[in-house]
């Protein structure tokens, strides 16, 4: 099928949208507009032409590329115009002049949403991409970070450690995701127990709102500060950067993997132990089938030496049968990128892994691994420690005191047919649904950063509270952040299929 030009499309929807006469002359091409807005609104001297691409450009398939191969077909949409913001400024003129077009944003920093929603939708839209924006910079005097959007957990870990080696961050177990979607999303990681959330350790932030404005905590309130972290800027608006505040990790710090099968009952005992155990103790259970049973595997990270950690578990946990041969001591940089080699063998990879300038390497590297596991797969991360002591209301991200875990689903596979997409997302559901009767209940809560379309989309505010996903991912929170998005962007520009809803029955001018 020969694809429609450019200028087709964005006439197309320019008359379901606001049904333009067909009298009137055919618009130019979206990209003329687009950059001939672009240079009245942006103040730099950087030529914008270099910024925009749209699909005539033979370097358009370059800039656009996504690894979920789910979402790598010739039948996904694709955006009209990719713009690839260099500095501030640009993130500026991109909101105001996709506004003043009419057209949809979806903005993409890391790339990694499970469902693809920040380089895909069903309605015309342009990509804000942020991938150039991935400066950090750390502060060990003051204990602060700052990192740029597109930055990747990685990085920033790296970042820390390579300024102080008794810092670190606790955030994804994943280092390749970025820091714009997956802060503002709630990210949590290895130090949870101890630490809590990413979201609890964010202590500024740069967002660009509808408008234009460039605001950071001050000047854009306490509402809006609070509604971003968790809440996922993108109902909001779009974040530039966010400040953290780096945490103290000991020097030495000790990690261990055990495999055991479910026949010696010690998953029984692991989920007695896991969120009990001293705050310091972050272990993770990883079930997988092998052959007729299945193998459970526990990966955990200790802040402290194993001399400490050895007779905790020996006394809590001995079915594990841990001994000090079994653990790691190095440093916390050596634990991230240990977690990261999946398999956690006993070396782990170098911290330098770590960094990857080029985000979308990394993100190839870590797909061909999930792939390598290659069957469904649960892994449960331990709560309570200092999550139960944060309030619900604290941030966005409700799941706090009474919560016992967190459970991922995860599959992959090679297999770039359809059927075989339908056979796994299948599986999923299937055990998905089987796990119904020991979670939580009214609603079953979910987790944002592990974006899930099948528990509900948006209605584009026709019935605010009954959006489903939203109270499933925020409980009582989603009133908030419902009152706070109907302040700040009340004709509901930054919108996906999972947005936040407002108040008011929204028009349909950007959906
Ligand atoms: C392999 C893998 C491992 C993971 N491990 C963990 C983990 O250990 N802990 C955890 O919490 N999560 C984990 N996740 C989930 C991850 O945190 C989320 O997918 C997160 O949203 C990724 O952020 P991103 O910027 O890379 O993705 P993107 O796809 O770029 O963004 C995700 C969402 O945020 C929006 N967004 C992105 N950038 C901006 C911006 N600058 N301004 C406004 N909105 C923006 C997008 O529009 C989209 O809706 C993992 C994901 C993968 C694929
Ligand atoms: C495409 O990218 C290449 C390499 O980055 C560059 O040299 C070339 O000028 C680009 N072409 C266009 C049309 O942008
Ligand atoms: C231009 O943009 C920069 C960075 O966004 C900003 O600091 C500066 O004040 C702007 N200048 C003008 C004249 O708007
Ligand atoms: C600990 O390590 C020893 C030696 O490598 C191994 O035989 C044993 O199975 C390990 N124990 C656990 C609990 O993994
Ligand atoms: C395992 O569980 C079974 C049934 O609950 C119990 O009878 C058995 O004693 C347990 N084994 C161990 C080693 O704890
Ligand atoms: C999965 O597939 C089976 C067989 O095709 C079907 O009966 C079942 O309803 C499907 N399950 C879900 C949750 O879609």
């Amino acid at each position: 099928m020969a694809k429609p030009s450019l200028a087709y499309l964005f006439t197309a929807f320019v008359f379901l949208s606001v049904s333009t006469s067909s009298a009137q002359p055919p618009n130019p091409p979206l990209s003329d507009t687009f950059l001939s807005c672009l240079t009245q609104h942006a103040n730099s001297s950087t030529p914008h032409s270099n910024i925009v691409f749209d699909n005539t450009n033979p370097n358009f398939t370059t800039v656009l590329p996504n690894y979920i191969a789910r979402l790598n077909t010739p039948l996904t949409p694709k955006p009209l115009l990719i713009v690839t913001v260099l500095q501030e400024s640009h993130v500026q003129a991109t909101v105001i002049c996709a506004k003043s077009t009419n057209v949809q944003l979806r903005i993409r920093s890391g790339g990694h949403d499970y469902e693809g929603l920040s380089y895909v939708s069903q309605n015309p839209f342009i990509l804000l991409d942020m991938f150039n924006l991935h400066r950090i910079t750390v502060d060990v005097k003051n204990e602060v970070a700052m990192g740029q959007a597109s930055a990747t957990l990685g990085e920033v870990y790296y970042r820390i450690w390579d300024s102080s080696k008794v810092h670190g961050f606790p955030a994804s177990v994943c280092p390749i995701v970025a820091v714009g979607g997956h802060i503002s999303g709630g990210g949590y990681g290895n130090m949870l127990r101890k630490y809590g959330l990413s979201v609890d350790n964010v202590i500024d932030a740069q967002i660009v709102d509808v408008k234009g404005n460039l605001l950071n905590r001050q000047t854009m309130g306490d509402d809006l500060f609070w509604a971003i972290r968790g809440g996922r800027v993108a109902s909001f608006g779009v974040v530039v950067l966010f400040t953290i505040k780096i945490v103290p990790v000991p020097e030495t710090v000790t990690f261990f993997r055990v495999d055991k099968t479910l026949e010696e009952n010690a998953t029984d005992l692991w989920q007695q132990v896991a969120p009990t155990t001293d705050d310091r103790l972050f272990m993770r259970l990883l079930l997988a089938p092998s052959g007729k049973t299945v193998r459970a595997s526990v990966m955990a990270l200790f802040l402290g030496e194993a001399n400490e950690v050895l007779p905790i578990l020996e006394k809590e946990f001995p079915l594990l049968g841990l001994k000090k041969v079994n653990c790691t001591e190095a440093h916390w940089i050596d634990s991230v990128a240990w977690f990261n080699d999946d398999q956690g063998s006993k070396n782990g990879a170098k911290p330098e892994t770590l960094l990857n300038a080029n985000p979308r390497e990394g993100l190839e590297i870590i797909w061909k691994k999930m792939i390598e596991l290659g069957e469904m797969g649960l892994v449960f991360n331990p709560y309570r420690g200092k999550m139960a002591q944060i309030p619900s209301d604290a941030t966005p991200f409700p799941h706090r005191k009474g919560n016992l875990f967190k459970a991922r689903y995860s599959v992959s596979w090679k297999d770039p047919s359809p059927a075989a997409a339908q056979n796994f997302l299948n599986q999923t559901r299937e055990l998905h649904s089987c796990m119904t009767p020991y979670v939580s209940k009214n609603p079953r809560s979910a987790f944002l950063n592990y974006r899930d379309l099948d528990i509900g989309v948006n209605s584009f505010g026709k019935n605010s509270f009954q959006e489903v996903y939203g109270a499933k991912y925020f409980n009582d929170n989603l009133q908030r952040l419902v009152k706070v998005k109907t302040a700040v962007d009340p004709e509901n520009f930054f919108r996906n299929e999972q947005s936040i809803p407002g108040f008011v029955v929204m028009t349909d001018r950007y959906r």
